[in-house]
């Protein structure tokens, strides 16, 4: 079994992307109601995205609760350009036999623009390069260590924990009533249903993953973050897939 997370689309298209390759089932962990069992699983994965070069609370929280297991277990995650320690600091919570990390699209449009056409095309098939050679390995049982941790990683992964207790308030958000239709869907896919409707617009609760799920698939770009992604374009993966 594959469980993943997902805030804007590449994580969940890897998980699918890898279950297909080597014949496994995927879930989304928000879907999940208890713990799973994992008792005869013969290998198991965990693929999420980096935020701030570390694993997601979320994802850290699900896998805690995990019985240990003698599955193979294989770790993907996948960022815009490098991933720190994070999959080196996870292995000390729980055994992993393998780790890799894919570069994807950016989502992170509250620090950067979203990248160019080109470039997002490029990094996709890239990643479904990388993705055939990481199922043979899986399926060959090799324990490998390939994650881009970019330079300085263990000091940008100290910044992980900053980012947990400051970086995800949702203080910054906001809705431009101009373009806002009120059409709900930043509330309907909230992983957290952190956002309510208060006469047809959103506010924000306390508990947010930072995904920026909302503010990237709001269908009239009415979402913004600060001042910050007032000029940037908005990423979500299915946008590019045919
Ligand atoms: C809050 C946040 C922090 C991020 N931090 C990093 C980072 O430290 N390094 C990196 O390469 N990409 C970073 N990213 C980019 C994402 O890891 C990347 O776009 C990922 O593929 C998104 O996956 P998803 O579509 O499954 O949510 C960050 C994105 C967000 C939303």
């Amino acid at each position: 079994m594959i469980f993943y997370f997902s805030g804007t689309g590449n994580s969940k298209w890897v998980a699918k992307e890898i279950a297909s390759l080597i014949k496994d089932n995927c879930i989304d962990i928000c879907e999940l109601n208890e713990v799973p069992n994992i008792d005869n699983e013969e290998q198991m994965g965990f693929v999420f995205p980096i935020y701030a070069w570390g694993v997601p609370e979320v994802m850290v929280n699900f896998i805690k609760k995990l019985n240990k297991t003698n599955a193979f277990t294989f770790c993907i995650c996948t960022c815009g350009s490098e991933a720190g320690e994070a999959l080196k600091k996870l292995s000390k919570i729980y055994r992993l036999d393998s780790s890799y990390s894919i570069i994807m699209p950016s989502n992170y449009i509250i620090a950067e623009d979203i990248e160019s056409e080109n470039i997002i095309d490029e990094k996709i098939n890239k990643a479904k390069e990388d993705l055939e050679n990481i199922s043979k390995e899986i399926i060959e049982r090799k324990k490998v260590y390939k994650v881009h941790e970019g330079s300085m990683s263990k000091l940008k992964s100290a910044i992980n924990k900053a980012f947990n207790k400051f970086g995800r308030t949702t203080k910054p958000f906001y809705v431009d009533k101009n373009k806002c239709i009120s059409c709900g869907k930043c509330s309907k896919i909230c992983p957290t249903s952190c956002i309510t409707l208060t006469n047809g617009y959103p506010t924000w609760g306390e508990k947010c993953y930072q995904c920026l799920r909302c503010i990237n698939y709001c269908p009239k770009e009415a979402i913004q973050y600060g001042k910050s992604t007032e000029k940037r374009g908005r990423y979500n993966i299915e946008k590019y897939l045919d």
